[in-house]
């Protein structure tokens, strides 16, 4: 049998190192996912083993940065969980501006975006569904803490795969016909309506740098966390909510056993996280 690439101390060096940066948890059972991204990173640095490697991480933000994009699990597509999108629209937003007026902005943050798809299909929705939107000034921002996932985001060239859910007419009026390796590029107006920025959930000054947003979407990434960086996270979404801001988690995801600081609000299309309007 051939020599496993990492020892069992090296594994959990190097767990404990990516749990530090990003609040994913990778265990024991994780080895072969671990080994086969960590191989490729060796070899791009040029180390011959991991204590060279580490080393090299310890020393160089920009590895570290590879690092971590190398070990993100991207999966995403347009108009995910769209009964969360109706949600927004029909609920969400309504209570929002209740006491604002037109020309306010309404600040929505999809965080993480990965590639873009969800921070897109909120801009699509709102253009399709909520007829407010010309009376609002609404700023919608990506961010996630996968640099490499973030510049996709902004080129934004998609697969079929991507917009299979996306419905054939929404194709037709937000993407550009002219197809570049079978893939279609959302149309500039859209790309320029959209900010992508990095920030980590796990860090709360990287979030602090983003403001406070009216409605936050953290969806399907707490899955990949523990129960202390889901508490952090939740904490540091808390901090940049705005008083009576929702939080729309995925649908595998739930606050309750996270943190009682949020007010659970059934909606018909979906269960959402409310930041109280008063309180710390
Ligand atoms: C499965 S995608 C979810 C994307 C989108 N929210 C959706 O539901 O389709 C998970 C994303 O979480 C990002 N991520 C993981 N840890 C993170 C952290 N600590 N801070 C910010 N983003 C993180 C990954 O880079 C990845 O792009």
């Amino acid at each position: 049998m051939s020599q496993p690439l990492l020892s069992d101390d090296d594994l959990q060096r190097l767990s404990e190192f990516l749990y530090r940066q990003t609040g994913m948890l990778f265990g024991p059972a994780k080895r072969y996912y671990i080994e086969r991204r960590v191989a490729d990173r060796m070899a791009a640095a040029g180390a011959g083993g991991f204590g060279a490697y580490f080393a090299v991480l310890r020393a160089d933000a920009r590895e570290r940065e590879a690092l971590i994009n190398a070990f993100t699990v991207n999966e995403t597509y347009f108009y995910r969980e769209e009964h969360q999108l109706a949600c927004l629209s029909g609920e969400l937003l309504p209570d929002l501006i209740r006491g604002r007026t037109p020309g306010d902005k309404v600040r929505i943050w999809s965080a993480p975006c990965s590639t873009g798809e969800e921070a897109y299909s909120i801009a699509i929705w709102l253009l399709e569904n909520w007829r407010m939107v010309d009376a609002y000034n609404v700023e919608i921002i990506g961010s996630d803490i996968d640099t490499r996932a973030l510049e996709d985001a902004r080129a934004g060239f998609y697969g079929e795969r991507a917009l299979s859910r996306l419905p054939e007419a929404l194709k037709g009026a937000y993407f550009e016909t002219a197809k570049r390796h079978h893939r279609w590029r959302i149309i500039e107006d859209l790309r320029e309506s959209v900010t992508f920025t990095p920030a980590n959930l796990v860090d709360a000054a990287s979030l602090a740098a983003q403001g406070l947003f009216d409605v936050i979407f953290c969806r399907n990434v707490l899955i990949y966390f523990d129960d202390a960086s889901r508490l952090t996270a939740a904490n540091n979404l808390y901090d940049r909510l705005a008083a009576g801001g929702y939080l729309c988690l995925g649908h595998t995801e739930s606050m309750n056993r996270i943190s009682e600081r949020f007010v659970t609000r059934r909606f018909a299309d979906a269960i959402v996280y409310q930041r109280p309007e008063q309180g710390p």
